[in-house]
């Protein structure tokens, strides 16, 4: 069967996987059952396809590949598993085989991925960034070598060998280099044609911005994967989730996610790591081997992955294999296979590339972890800010040494689209730690009678109407339906209560989304105000009703918890911003707010004063980095909103704000309001604007007549130009550095 799979994702174990309806590989078992009309023709056999309809099929797959490349690497958003995608693909190739004659000029056969998006500057690759080619079994691996001493003309007995290096379920990126000095970093793109992410690629502390060793060549590129570390990206989700915000669905989409933000200080805060494997554009090649290159790239200050092996021979390569695939699970990435690479640089080079893969390596893939269970109910959860997450209960299954219960049913748009009904027998994939996610139903097992689901249009604990909002900018409806029930839906309020006590927020011991919840059930904590009062109201309850004699709480823990609780009565105002629960607030965003605005009646106030949109409050408010018009409105809103002022009234009665302290340096600097423009040329945007923030200055993108400082570098158009209208202080970077150095 043709290889599809240009992108990633492991082999469709169809013969151990009853075929569902997103998963016929092709190979007929699925059809037949189904009818003959035209949206049956997916499901037929390839040898059973008629020439006009293979030609429709080859249309149709074309589309559908171009929409998953799309969603995949633009959005880093896909909609499909890996194995329906490479189903996708191989049909695709199949029919191509049988119908040389039809092979479209859009076939997906032809591209490596999607083109970038349009979004970053694009760049061309000097030297084309492959793609790999995939292995499934013992059989493509014997296959390989074979093709290797065939094309070589290697006797059988003559040293072949090869290297087995983790395949890293990241992104792949390449750092040029110029006299040492780290010049570009782009992402792969289609293969030929990446984007300008350098800015971005500065931020990641594994990849070092100049390179000082005597063999380093005085042109390289080095290439590599950008990755997420399972533990850090699972904080990351968390910190998301917290937020309101929209989880990634494993690491590999958080780091595409984060490396393609158009603010390098967001990717700044994602952590992101990176492996060093290949390279592009070189002046020379110090060494004759890719073992040998991996170890320069060590020496270099480029990580290399530690479990590299050189192997003799099919075994060998099959050994490593099977050690990776043990050694998985440990580790705090993902890897999803296996690559193999000819040791030798000469014999690569003879080797060449074929259809975008090189001839000299190979991907050798390990099987996705799925298992098959019932769905026995469809649970509807209610968040913080009011989204309805479906959930799925399963059937207790073991998936790759877990237990699942319980997977993620996204939205009511993947409900209808898997056709997903309760009483189903579905197929369940879990990967690496991300929350597991059901892929298919296994339709033949469909319990008679088993009724489409309906998603409540109403809130399931409030009974408010739930919407979908239209985007005003996109005019498309949005996926996640909403709770319009605010203040009076009991979910959003325990919900709100158990971020308010998070750790990013208040923090406060002994008093967790667990106690919260019980306390809110029995009406002890209602708003966050509560919790400050609850240590009076205690004192004052009958004996017998205290907290003291609650099940699971004695008279210790609960003094403890009252100790806690006193222990935050003053709180930063940062943290005192984000435990509001304004959606679209992060920790980040509160971060930003608080050093704009110093304490919280300066920004309780200018949040009233920004509802007009032509007052200097707006302007000021949007001009913050990092804060756009829907952070803008959302913050005007919860203000505007009697509810909230009363609510946020008691709270600071019981609460001291305090308010952000200057920096400690006697710098010229602190306090002031600094605009950057054009290019900097002694360190990158994201550089500058740390040190501004870390003297105390408070960075924006617009100049008004607040603006401090405006420096400005070669280029500077605009905001140069209205800082010498409103006679505002203009320095060069140099004038900047120097007054960064007074006092600091
Ligand atoms: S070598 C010319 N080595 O897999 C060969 N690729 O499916 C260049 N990948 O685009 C690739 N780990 O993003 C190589 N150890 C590894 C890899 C690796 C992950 C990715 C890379 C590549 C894709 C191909």
């Amino acid at each position: 069967m043709a290889r599809g799979g240009k992108r990633k994702g492991g082999k469709t174990p169809g013969k151990a996987e009853p075929a569902g309806p997103d998963g016929d590989r092709g190979t007929g078992k699925a059809a037949g059952a189904h009818g003959t009309g035209p949206a049956d023709l997916a499901h037929r056999p390839v040898e059973a396809l008629t020439r006009a309809e293979a030609e429709a099929e080859l249309a149709r797959l074309a589309r559908e590949i171009a929409h998953h490349d799309a969603l995949y690497y633009q959005k880093a958003q896909p909609e499909i598993s890996d194995a329906d995608y490479d189903a996708l693909r191989r049909r695709n190739e199949a029919i191509e085989a049988r119908f040389p004659d039809l092979v479209r000029p859009d076939s997906p056969s032809r591209r490596v991925g999607a083109a970038p998006a349009a979004a970053f500057e694009k760049v061309a690759h000097r030297v084309p960034m492959l793609s790999l080619a995939n292995a499934f079994d013992e059989e493509d691996i014997r296959d390989f070598l074979a093709r290797i001493r065939r094309f070589l003309g290697l006797a059988e007995d003559a040293e072949l060998a090869v290297t087995a290096e983790p395949k890293i379920d990241g992104l792949s990126i390449s750092l040029r280099y110029e006299k040492g000095r780290l010049v570009l970093g782009a992402t792969r793109g289609d293969g030929w044609t990446g984007e300008n992410v350098t800015a971005n690629v500065r931020t990641i502390d594994d990849i070092p911005g100049t390179v000082e060793a005597p063999d380093f060549p005085d042109l390289f590129e080095v290439r590599g994967e950008v990755y997420m570390e399972k533990s850090a990206f699972a904080a990351l989700n968390a910190r998301i989730a917290a937020e309101g915000g929209k989880v990634f669905a494993n690491p590999r989409n958080a780091a595409a996610g984060s490396l393609r933000q158009k603010d390098p200080m967001v990717t700044a805060h994602r952590p992101l790591r990176f492996f060093a494997y290949a390279w592009g554009e070189a002046s020379r090649v110090p060494e004759p081997t890719q073992s040998a290159m991996m170890a320069a790239f060590s020496r270099w200050g480029f990580p290399a992955n530690p479990g590299l092996r050189l192997c003799h021979s099919a075994e060998e390569l099959l050994a490593a294999y099977r050690e990776f695939e043990v050694s998985r699970a440990s580790l705090d990435y993902d890897i999803d296979g296996v690559v193999y690479k000819v040791d030798r640089l000469d014999w690569q080079a003879r080797l060449g590339e074929v259809s975008r893969a090189p001839r000299w390596a190979i991907a050798h893939k390990f099987p996705a972890e799925k298992a098959t269970t019932i769905v026995q109910d469809i649970e509807i959860q209610v968040g913080r800010t009011g989204a309805l997450t479906p959930v799925a209960r399963l059937a207790p299954v073991t998936v790759g040494g877990v237990v699942v219960q319980n997977a993620t049913l996204h939205n009511e748009d993947e409900i209808a689209r898997k056709d997903i009904r309760i009483g189903d027998t579905v197929v369940i994939q879990r990967a690496g730690d991300v929350i597991p996610q059901v892929l298919a139903v296994v339709k033949e097992r469909r319990p008679e009678g088993a009724e489409p689901f309906r998603f409540p249009t109403r809130c399931p604990v409030c009974g408010s109407h739930a919407v979908r909002e239209v985007n005003p900018k996109t005019g498309r409806e949005d996926a996640v339906r909403r709770c319009t029930g605010g203040l009076i839906c009991p979910a959003q309020a325990v919900e709100r209560l158990k971020h308010f006590v998070s750790r990013d927020a208040f923090d406060i011991e002994g008093l967790g989304a667990k106690q919260i919840a019980a306390f809110f059930a029995d009406g002890l904590v209602k708003e966050p105000a509560d919790i400050f009062t609850l240590e009076a109201r205690d004192r004052a309850a009958p004996e017998g009703a205290r907290l003291a004699d609650r099940e699971g709480w004695g008279a210790v823990s609960a003094r403890n918890l009252f100790a806690a609780i006193n222990a935050r009565r003053a709180v930063p105002l940062d943290r005192f911003v984000y435990a509001l629960g304004i959606r679209h607030v992060g920790a980040a965003t509160a971060r930003l707010l608080a050093h704009a605005y110093g304490d919280f009646d300066t920004l309780a106030r200018a949040m009233t004063e920004a509802r007009d949109r032509e007052s200097d409050a707006w302007r000021e408010l949007v001009s913050i980095d990092g804060i756009g018009e829907v952070v803008a409105d959302s913050l005007i809103e919860f203000f505007r909103e009697p509810h909230n002022r009363e609510a946020l009234d008691r709270l600071l009665a019981q609460v001291t704000v305090l308010p952000v302290e200057q920096a400690e340096s006697a710098s010229p600097i602190a306090g002031k309001r600094v605009v950057f423009t054009g290019t900097l040329e002694r360190m990158t945007r994201a550089e500058a604007k740390a040190m501004a923030e870390r003297l105390g200055a408070r960075v924006t993108g617009s100049v008004s007549r607040k603006t401090d400082y405006v420096v400005a570098g070669p280029g500077a158009g605009s905001k140069l130009a209205k800082a010498q209208e409103l006679g505002v202080s203009v320095l060069s970077e140099e004038e900047w550095l120097a007054l960064a150095r007074q006092g600091g």
